[in-house]
C-alpha cells in the first residue's frame, strides 16, 4: 500500500515526522536507489526499497542503534534514579522495546549496540559468545613489560581465570581485546598488574566499530552493511 514517504521514514521509529520531513528534503532520503526530496510523494514500502542516510528503513522488522555512550549515563534501558541510554534516544526510538548488548559501566564511554532483535541481543550477551570486544584504556602509569604476556597467557582474577586477551600498551593508552564480558572485567585486568583504569572506552564489538563521527551521548542507525555483516558473524 503507497503511503507518504515523510509517514514511511518516521513510523519505522527512525526519526519524528517533523525530522523525517526536514530529512527527506535535504536529500538524505532514496527511494528505489534515486533521492526524493518530496515529503509528501507516496511509495509502497513492500515494494521500493527505502534508505535513510544509506541504511534500509523499509521492511526492517528490527532497529540496530549504535550510541557513543558517554560517562556518567547508564546503559540500561530504564532506571528509578539516573539517567540511561534509552534517555537519549527520541520517543519514536525509546518506546521501541529496546535492549542493551553488552553493558559498559556508568563511568565507561563508547560503543553501545542498541536494539529490539531479541535473538541478537542475546546472542551477543550469551556467555558462549566469545567474540572480541576492544576497549581503549587510560591508565594511571605504565603497565609492566609482563604484562602483554600476563593478558595472552589468561590472568588470574581470583574468582575466575580470563580468557586470553591481547594487550597493545602505548605507554598509559592501552588497546585491550577481551572475548568475554565479566562484570568490571577490563578494570580488573589491569588491577591485576597493578594498573588502575582512569578512563574506559568501547571502540568495537565483534565486526562493529564506533563511528568516530559520534560525540558522546550522540547515535545513528547501523548501515545495511554494518547490520548485515554483524548479524552474518552472529549466525
Ligand atoms: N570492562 C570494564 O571494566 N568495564 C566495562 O564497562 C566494560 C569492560
Amino acid at each position: 500500500m503507497k503511503e507518504r514517504l515523510d509517514r514511511i521514514v518516521s513510523r519505522r521509529g527512525l526519526l519524528s515526522r517533523k525530522d523525517a520531513s526536514a530529512a527527506i528534503r535535504a536529500g538524505r532520503v532514496r527511494c528505489g536507489g534515486e533521492i526524493s526530496r518530496d515529503p509528501a510523494a507516496k511509495f509502497d514500502p513492500d515494494v521500493c526499497e527505502i534508505t535513510l542516510d544509506g541504511a534500509r528503513v523499509s521492511n526492517t522488522p528490527f532497529v540496530y542503534i549504535m550510541m557513543n555512550k558517554p560517562c556518567g549515563v547508564l546503559s540500561a534501558t530504564e532506571d528509578k534514579k539516573d539517567k540511561t541510554a534509552l534517555d537519549l534516544l527520541p520517543p519514536e526510538l525509546a518506546r521501541r522495546p529496546l535492549g542493551v548488548c553488552g553493558r559498559l559501566d556508568r563511568d565507561a564511554s563508547g560503543l553501545l549496540l542498541l536494539t529490539d532483535d531479541g535473538e541478537l541481543n542475546h546472542k551477543i550477551t550469551s556467555p558462549k559468545s566469545l567474540k572480541p570486544k576492544l576497549y581503549e584504556a587510560a591508565l594511571d602509569k605504565e603497565p609492566p613489560e609482563n604484562a602483554r604476556a600476563l593478558f595472552e597467557r589468561g590472568l588470574d582474577l581470583g574468582d575466575f581465570t580470563a580468557l586470553p586477551a591481547r594487550l597493545d600498551a602505548h605507554g598509559k593508552t592501552c588497546f585491550v581485546t577481551v572475548c568475554e564480558g565479566k562484570f568490571h572485567q577490563v578494570k580488573r585486568m589491569f588491577r591485576a598488574v597493578g594498573c588502575t583504569v582512569l578512563e574506559l572506552k568501547r571502540l568495537k564489538i565483534g565486526s562493529l566499530s564506533l563511528d568516530p563521527a559520534l560525540a558522546p551521548g550522540e547515535y545513528r542507525v547501523l548501515t545495511d552493511a554494518e547490520r548485515e555483516e554483524l548479524l552474518n558473524s552472529f549466525r
